[in-house]
């Protein structure tokens, strides 16, 4: 008896111990909060390391006073930042204990056949997402057209999915690009559920059969392939995309920084170090290219478009690149009312709304405000869940509750425009 008792405390103790070393050991994200000009200041220097990542807003200098920052800090430089922190008198706390953890079980493959599904809860590798969309489109010949339109840095294939009903052809379509920004995870996975959800329930759900009889939907569900297989194999909280250039060791554009509508002007940086570098020029980017060459070849039957990103839950419209108004700012702004509306009666979950620029911070070479000043005058940008529990690390049983309250909002702007264009 005595030898178990005590092999039952070292076992204990060994597990208490092992706990702590573990937390301790992990990244964390930090929740910090900068009150006076010299905290916003010393904020702004802290989170330009290298051994943090700033998880919002998207650059060190749009931190600003009594707005909280979300911080990752490697667990090297954990014990330096919060000691900072502490001395400097700033209010903060920890978001993420086990940022590790979390990653680990979004990478897990533990459903029988990986390749099974787009859309039970979990996220999908890039290799998993173009089986997904081959397979969509031999089992749905007659409502799909797998459409190449370009190719990556690395030479990964850019796929749009071209959705529609079972009918003759139509004058009107809509746009849905997501992926972006590598680590938002959460937006392909929304892509893929679209996908599967709007095939599964034609002539079913009214509403859906009402988009695809009235629309073609064109979804690129990875805009951003080399940043997203990035993520997935090195670095989970990568932003941009991963071109390379002679004359920088910094990889990367900020894809949402290089579209040409005031292209590189206050809210990007021409820094390639920067995660909101804008490129060398607009456009210079092949991701970039490929879809503004097919919105432009498309222009006359693209109502509506609609980027998904995460986080922070906000239905944006432009402009993001001036605080001055669209000339249909009203139109717009109650598109998104009722929309977010919705999600908080159906889902109770809150979705601020309004123009980028108001919403959250000015950024030009936006996706939105180019599509926008193209003439595709219904035009949003999704900040999908959630508003920074977990961030970007949002654990798969969330995906279908996020997909869900992002499609009505989808459906909601989009069978309200259908109206006004009859
Ligand atoms: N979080 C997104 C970004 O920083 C916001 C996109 C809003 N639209 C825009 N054109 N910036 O890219
Ligand atoms: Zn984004």
């Amino acid at each position: 008896m005595r030898p178990l008792v005590l092999l039952t405390i070292l076992i204990a103790f060994h597990c208490v111990l092992r706990n702590c070393f573990c937390t301790s050991e992990q990244d964390k994200v930090l929740s910090i909060t900068a009150v006076t000009q010299e905290q916003v200041n010393l904020l702004q220097n802290i989170s330009s390391h290298n051994e943090t990542v700033l998880w919002q807003p998207a650059s060190p200098s749009h931190i600003t006073a009594n707005t909280p920052v979300h911080l990752y800090v490697q667990s090297s430089s954990l014990a330096r930042v919060t000691e900072q922190l502490q001395t400097h008198g700033f209010l903060f706390r920890v978001l993420l204990e086990n940022t590790q953890r979390l990653i680990q079980e979004q990478t897990r493959n533990d459903t029988t056949d990986p390749k099974s599904s787009g859309t039970n809860e979990r996220y999908h590798s890039l290799e998993d997402i173009y089986h997904f969309l081959n397979k969509t489109s031999e089992d749905y010949p007659d409502m799909t057209k797998l459409i190449l339109i370009g190719s990556s840095f690395e030479k990964n294939p850019l796929f749009v999915l071209k959705l529609s009903g079972r009918r003759g052809p139509v004058d009107k379509a809509m746009w849905m690009d997501c992926g972006i920004h590598a680590r938002e995870w959460i937006s392909p996975a929304f892509c893929l559920w679209f996908i599967k959800f709007a095939l599964t329930f034609y002539k079913e759900n009214p509403d859906i059969t009402t988009m695809l009889d009235k629309l073609d939907i064109y979804i690129l569900p990875i805009m951003n392939p080399d940043g997203y297989k990035y993520t997935w194999t090195t670095n989970r909280m990568w932003r941009k995309n991963r071109a390379s250039r002679d004359d920088s060791l910094c990889v990367g554009v900020d894809l949402n920084r290089n579209f040409d509508a005031n292209w590189c002007t206050k809210g990007a940086s021409s820094n390639p170090c920067s995660d909101i570098y804008c490129g060398q020029y607009p456009e210079s980017e092949p991701e970039v290219q490929a879809v503004t060459k097919f919105l432009r070849s498309h222009k006359d039957v693209v109502k509506l478009y609609f980027s998904i990103h995460s986080y922070s839950q906000m239905l944006l419209f432009p402009y993001s690149y001036t605080h001055e108004q669209i000339p249909n700012h009203n139109e717009l702004y109650d598109l998104v009312q009722e929309a977010s509306s919705k999600i908080r009666r159906h889902y109770r979950n809150q979705y601020r709304f309004g123009s980028g620029a108001k919403t959250i911070y000015i950024a030009p070479g936006g996706s939105d405000d180019w599509a926008y000043d193209q003439g595709i005058k219904y035009s949003f940008t999704f900040e999908l869940q959630d508003r920074g529990q977990y961030g970007f690390l949002l654990p798969p049983n969330l995906i279908t509750s996020a997909c869900n309250e992002a499609f009505a909002a989808v459906k909601t702007i989009v069978l309200r425009v259908l109206v006004k264009l009859q």
